[in-house]
């Protein structure tokens, strides 16, 4: 997977998380140990603070994010974008079932080409996502180009810590180890659940993400951590001109 870049990485990433859309969730809860919606939950409280209006939710998945966007009063709209049409399709029944479907859209679409106007959201989330982008630099710069002026961004992701402790490196390793064989035996599926592990292993340290959110015009104005520091939330507000 390495050795793919921009489209055709794309399309790998795609093909892989439409054949895991149907174990996504379960396999998300075990592999948090139950934490995720927590996570989610501060990220959507996070990206929220003292704002109003429509929000975006990229690489939305199953959608939980779009759930928890459209259950906020100061939420006015919210939009699910993701390129696997297979989990599209989970997340538009889970904003029926969670009965906020009328507040939610799902749009297949590229964090790398944002179909949205300039300067017109209020907020975005993007969980678990960004590790998959071929492009970060390119999709930060779509994302602050369809934010207000003051708008945030919150990023939901799985990091390096800048100094790994004891325990986070034996987290990491149980997450390298372990999540290919209960890919195999919940997801019938190694190769996606290898993917994982190794995504991350390539993905950046903390403070490189809050650097390249820097580099795209956000001022990093939160961060918190979980899980011995190997799971991170940022929060960038949009620079004003
Ligand atoms: C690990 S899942 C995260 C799903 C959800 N945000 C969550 O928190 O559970 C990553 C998602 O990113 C999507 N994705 C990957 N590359 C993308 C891109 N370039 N543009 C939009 N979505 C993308 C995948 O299709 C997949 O649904």
């Amino acid at each position: 997977m390495a050795h793919l870049r921009g489209h055709e990485r794309r399309e790998y990433v795609a093909r892989i998380f439409a054949r895991i859309s149907r174990r996504y969730d379960l396999l998300n809860s075990i592999m948090s140990g139950g934490r995720h919606h927590a996570w989610r939950r501060a990220a959507v409280r996070m990206a929220m603070e003292g704002q109003a209006g429509p929000a975006l939710d990229i690489a939305t998945g199953t959608g939980d994010f779009a759930v928890e966007l459209a259950r906020r009063r100061e939420v006015s709209r919210v939009v699910g974008l993701d390129i696997t049409l297979p989990m599209l399709n989970l997340a538009r029944r889970k904003v029926v079932k969670k009965h906020v479907a009328p507040k939610a859209d799902f749009l297949r679409g590229d964090a790398h080409a944002l179909p949205f106007a300039d300067g017109g959201l209020a907020c975005i989330t993007v969980g678990f996502g960004v590790r998959n982008f071929p492009d970060l630099p390119t999709a930060l710069g779509e994302m602050a180009r369809v934010l207000r002026p003051g708008g945030r961004l919150a990023i939901l992701e799985i990091v390096h810590a800048n100094k790994e402790g004891f325990l986070a490196k034996l987290f990491r390793r149980a997450f390298r180890t372990v999540t290919p064989w209960l890919g195999a035996l919940l997801a019938r599926d190694r190769e996606a659940y290898t993917y994982l592990p190794e995504s991350v292993r390539e993905f950046l340290i903390y403070d490189e993400l809050a650097s390249l959110m820097g580099q795209a015009g956000f001022q990093v104005v939160q961060r918190r951590s979980f899980a011995f520091g190997t799971v991170a939330i940022l929060v960038g507000e949009k620079s004003s001109p």
